[in-house]
């Protein structure tokens, strides 16, 4: 989600607020310093067949469970080889010399063949059969030679899953922008345009097919359709037929319409994709007069950010006539009947959770997973899969000062079921454990369980929690109580193949009013609160964000505690060395990391992408490749986050550790994006040959939705054309891999 969002009247964008009150941070607890050791690390993890049937290069794997001494990958590793791309403001997709980008999908798009062109001037209702808005994460799925399933090296035809976040706040979909709409609005809106608005969310599945070195578009495939927020879905896992999820549609609470905010990703070993639902809150209406509520049903409302006055992000629960339909009223989440079954008072509960699809199954109805909880989702990264070991998912809730979790089944796996659609789902992802992550200030952390046998979360004594799923449904609650690490917002994360260590971007920690050291305590994990800007500090939060990344004491689903560092601080090149700590350069300075992910076909590169608004008077948004090191590579750190002399404040000297410095043999510029974009989602053909790239919200800063003039940016079309979200694909034109 883009830091400036317009469109939504005096609201505050949701990922400035801050619902976290706890008193969280304090570090009494502080554990031994014995740092965890190399050795034994992914002991008893050695199946080749278990990550073959993961599509995992079996040189990687090798190395994954050669765990004594430094890994060979890590020492030989891939080689960035290409000239970094230097920063831009200019309005076009910038990539390195021998390379070409190519628009694959944009949006309203159609995505069958049937459909006629997008004209792009909001004339065009049909986004059932359009490509939505919004590109976010996704994820390519290699068809099977018979057409009909998954084969994880299938490079002649795929599937790709894409998500479409949101629609862009200035309503470019629409003829003359929208009709009135915001947290204030109380106007009725006229039904086609909400309808077309939901129609814009969701998930999009297209087939490509394998053209000379490139993919193209096949628009008759049986396989494109899109997930909106009107489709069905099925709620599983502990939280199903909770009373907290009943609603008129579903009494029982077994299921609810639509995904919201479909922001990044996962996938699973069964060949099924993970769509996360990040800032759903923002998109219901309370009612001024609804505080008749139970005391733990407004603490739940308060820590989500659903606050009563509100209609919500676009409004969708007030559309004129005909607005008797709980098509509409669903977005309502007020209480207005005698009983659960007669209203939507919960119908929040729905949301906010990890979705399951299978891409090639078109019959089976998605599941939203309650085991993996309840928060701003922003993905869910799996650990590799080990035979005979539990499957682990690591996950981000992408707000100020949330939490980092991860997931670990409670079964274990077994290779036999990665040809077991959603049937495997059923088995691996609806029953677990679910943890909260403590960073320690010594370098090391805790997974914390969130279950009625931790006694912080038992007895805490401002939540009564009933059950586990209440606990699913309130995960930041009981977060909160196990004494989680606030955070500078989690956004995506990613396991190294080369040697299994966590990287995870914390996107930056700042609003217009306050920011991370201003009202929040700094610690070890998140020690930035200045940031330098052409010479003068400014005040509001860590702007720039960092990337954390850990090593798990003894295999992903065992290890209670890990060992953490930074890998690298974001700042402009041009900062102080107390801001600029990693010591980046022009080559690859960047700040507000967000999409992070490592190659499959290359071991240990990795892609980091950007969603900016600090340093974007210099640069829009980017994407950089980097080979990652190790945890521990570098060395413990006094950060100095200087005063403001006029803020009356003090230095903050905050001890840290962090990794080495980068350079440009590690850490290089891949890609700048047109004007007030940001870069998100990425993925890859098996032979690394090919990758796919997502521009978000390009002129997302306009001004107007219809005057041209004042658009500040026309990508990708060009002309006086409104700017639209793309899937680019990129190839090298020598036919090389990607990156090396
Ligand atoms: Fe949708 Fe946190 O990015
Ligand atoms: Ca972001
Ligand atoms: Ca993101």
């Amino acid at each position: 989600m883009a830091q400036r969002n317009q469109g939504w009247g005096q609201s505050v964008n949701p990922d400035d607020a801050i619902h976290n009150t706890s008193a969280n941070d304090s570090f009494e607890n502080v554990l031994a310093r014995a740092r965890v050791g190399r050795r034994g690390f992914l002991k008893g993890s050695s199946s080749l067949a278990a990550a073959s049937m993961l599509g995992m290069g079996l040189a990687f794997l090798t190395d994954a469970v050669n765990q004594d001494g430094q890994v060979a990958k890590a020492a030989t590793g891939p080689r960035l080889g290409f000239n970094p791309v230097a920063k831009s403001i200019a309005d076009t997709l910038i990539v390195p010399e021998g390379y070409t980008a190519t628009v694959l999908l944009a949006t309203g798009d159609p995505i069958k063949s049937n459909v006629t062109p997008y004209k792009n001037d909001g004339t065009d209702n049909d986004f059932e059969v359009r490509a939505g808005d919004h590109h976010d994460a996704m994820y390519y799925f290699g068809l099977n030679r018979a057409g009909n399933g998954w084969d994880p090296q299938g490079s002649d035809r795929a599937l790709l899953c894409i998500n479409h976040e949101v629609c862009e706040d200035l309503g470019f979909i629409h003829p003359n922008g929208p009709t009135d709409y915001g947290p204030e609005s109380t106007t009725p809106r006229p039904p086609l345009e909400i309808d077309k608005e939901v129609a814009a969310h969701g998930v999009t599945v297209v087939e490509v097919e394998r053209q000379g070195s490139t993919y193209q578009l096949n628009r008759d495939s049986r396989y494109n359709r899109r997930i909106t927020a009107t489709t069905l879905f099925e709620i599983t896992g502990p939280a199903r037929r909770s009373p907290m999820l009943a609603t008129a549609f579903s009494p029982t609470g077994e299921q609810t319409r639509g995904t919201l905010n479909n922001c990044a990703n996962g996938y699973t070993p069964w060949g099924t994709y993970l769509t996360c639902e990040e800032n759903w809150a923002g998109y219901f209406h309370r009612r001024e007069e609804d505080s008749a509520r139970t005391a733990k049903e407004l603490a739940s409302f308060k820590r989500y950010g659903i606050g009563n006055a509100t209609s919500g992000r676009y409004n969708w629960s007030r559309a004129g006539a005909p607005d008797n339909t709980d098509l509409y009223r669903r977005w309502d989440t007020s209480k207005t009947g005698a009983r659960a079954d007669q209203d939507f008072r919960n119908v929040a509960n729905t949301f906010g959770w990890v979705v399951e699809m299978d891409p090639f199954n078109l019959n089976a109805t998605p599941k939203k997973r309650t085991t993996m909880g309840r928060f701003a989702h922003e993905g869910a990264w799996p650990a590799t899969a080990v035979a005979g070991q539990p499957l682990v998912f690591y996950s981000g809730d992408d707000a100020r000062n949330e939490y980092v979790y991860k997931f670990v089944s409670a079964l274990v796996w077994d290779p036999r079921d990665a040809t077991g659609g959603l049937a495997a789902g059923d088995k691996y992802l609806d029953a677990g454990t679910l943890y909260a992550a403590k960073f320690n200030d010594n370098g090391t952390g805790e997974w914390l369980p969130l279950t009625l046998s931790n006694p912080n979360i038992a007895n805490y004594a401002d939540y009564d929690f009933a059950d586990e799923a209440d606990i699913l449904i309130n995960a930041r609650i009981a977060a909160d109580a196990a004494g989680a690490t606030k955070m500078d917002r989690p956004e995506w994360g990613g396991v190294n193949p080369v040697n299994g260590e966590v990287y995870l971007t914390l996107t930056n920690n700042v609003s217009s009013s306050s920011g991370r050291g201003v009202k929040t305590a700094l610690d070890a994990a998140n020690p930035r609160y200045y940031a330098d800007e052409k010479g003068s500090r400014i005040s509001q939060g860590n702007v720039n964000g960092h990337i954390i990344r850990w090593r798990e004491a003894g295999g992903y689903a065992a290890a209670m505690t890990f060992q953490w560092d930074v890998y690298l601080f974001a700042a402009q090149a041009d900062a102080g060395s107390d801001v600029n700590l990693s010591g980046l350069t022009d080559e690859n300075d960047f700040s507000s990391p967000d999409g992070l992910w490592f190659s499959d076909a290359v071991p240990g590169l990795m892609w980091i992408q950007t969603d900016d608004g600090a340093y974007t008077d210099v640069t829009n948004c980017m994407m950089l490749a980097a080979i990652p090191g190790t945890v521990g590579d570098g060395q413990a750190k006094m950060v100095t986050n200087k005063a403001v002399p006029s803020n009356g404040d003090a230095d903050q000297v905050v001890r840290t550790y962090m990794g080495q410095s980068a350079n440009s043999t590690v850490l290089r510029r891949f890609l700048v994006g047109p004007r007030d974009c940001e870069i998100t989602g990425i993925t890859e053909s098996p032979d690394g040959k090919v990758i796919f790239v997502n521009v978000q919200h390009p002129g997302e800063n306009s001004t107007s939705a219809t005057d041209p003039t004042q658009f500040t940016s026309h990508w990708p079309d060009g002309g006086n054309a409104r700017p639209r979200s793309a899937t680019v694909v990129i190839t090298k034109n020598d036919g090389g891999i990607i990156g090396t």
